[in-house]
């Protein structure tokens, strides 16, 4: 978030609706430990997932966290990882590429052969983050992921629940109708660390080389991949196909795809 726009915390309307917000994820998240156990939070260390690390480590929710360690992410997500660690007590469970997939794609592409053309840089996401992800996700009921439904055109029709046939398990999206200034209420609310760079004018943050600091006006994905059309920015982690589900006795219906 750019800095001007930084909540005020003094504007106890939205820190009381902020609160109300908080005790309705809670209560998802402690329902989800309870029906689809095992769950994992894929946990890219940016806003949204520092309020829901909080919120299942700070509660000591059954939720195993992961993160997929692309080998090229900002130091300052490295550091947050470890100040995290530090922060709640807690080991984060880090994925790592294949070594010899990701030795593949460099002899093929050129170390930062993602920037050649989408083809290669959707092949250098499948190497560090797709094939990773799918090994974070063997054996689980469902995941839980920090999407936001505004953060994104491809987005807006993201569900709180919905079925990810890509990976065949649950996807659950506590903070899809949250804003990004309900977020940082959270965060500054309550003291939860956060990384470095947003303080920079990075509102989304993925690996170093391809992510940059956003300019006042522009949407806040606009930093991610940014020589990319908008059509053409999918990592393929977040292939949405949504489907009826039901989840703590209540319906959540869901009926189109998007992907994000
Ligand atoms: S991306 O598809 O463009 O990379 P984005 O950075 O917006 O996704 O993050 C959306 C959600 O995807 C995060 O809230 C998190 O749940 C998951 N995610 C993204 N990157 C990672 C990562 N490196 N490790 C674990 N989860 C991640
Ligand atoms: Fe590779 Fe960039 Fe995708 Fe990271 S975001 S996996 S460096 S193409």
């Amino acid at each position: 978030m750019l800095r001007e726009n930084l909540p005020d915390l003094a504007d106890l309307d939205l820190g009381a609706a902020v609160a109300e917000k908080a005790v309705a994820v809670r209560q998802l998240l402690r329902d989800v430990a309870r029906d689809y156990a095992p769950v994992v939070f894929a946990n890219s260390l940016g806003a949204e997932d520092m309020v829901l690390t909080d919120m299942i480590w700070g509660e000591g929710l059954g939720i195993g966290i992961f993160s997929l360690d692309t080998g090229r992410l900002p130091a300052e997500t490295y550091e947050l990882m470890a100040k995290t660690e530090r922060r709640y007590g807690r080991r984060l469970e880090v994925f790592a590429p294949r070594h010899d997939t990701v030795q593949d794609f460099v002899a093929g592409h050129g170390i930062n052969g993602f920037y050649d053309a989408v083809e290669a840089r959707k092949a250098c996401c499948h190497v560090r983050k797709i094939e990773p992800l799918q090994r974070a996700l063997a054996g689980k009921q469902a995941w839980i992921t920090g999407l936001r439904a505004a953060q994104s055109p491809t987005r807006d029709k993201l569900k709180t629940v919905a079925f990810d046939h890509a990976n065949n398990l649950v996807k659950i999206s506590p903070l899809a109708d949250w804003s990004e200034r309900e977020v940082w209420v959270y965060l500054r609310a309550n003291n939860v660390p956060y990384n470095a760079l947003h303080d920079r004018n990075f509102p989304s943050i993925g690996c170093a080389p391809c992510t940059r600091a956003i300019q006042p006006g522009e949407d806040v994905r606009a930093g991610r991949w940014w020589w990319e059309t908008p059509e053409t920015k999918e990592c393929g982690l977040h292939l949405v196909d949504c489907k009826l589900q039901r989840i703590a006795g209540q319906k959540v219906g869901a009926d189109d795809t998007a992907a994000a």
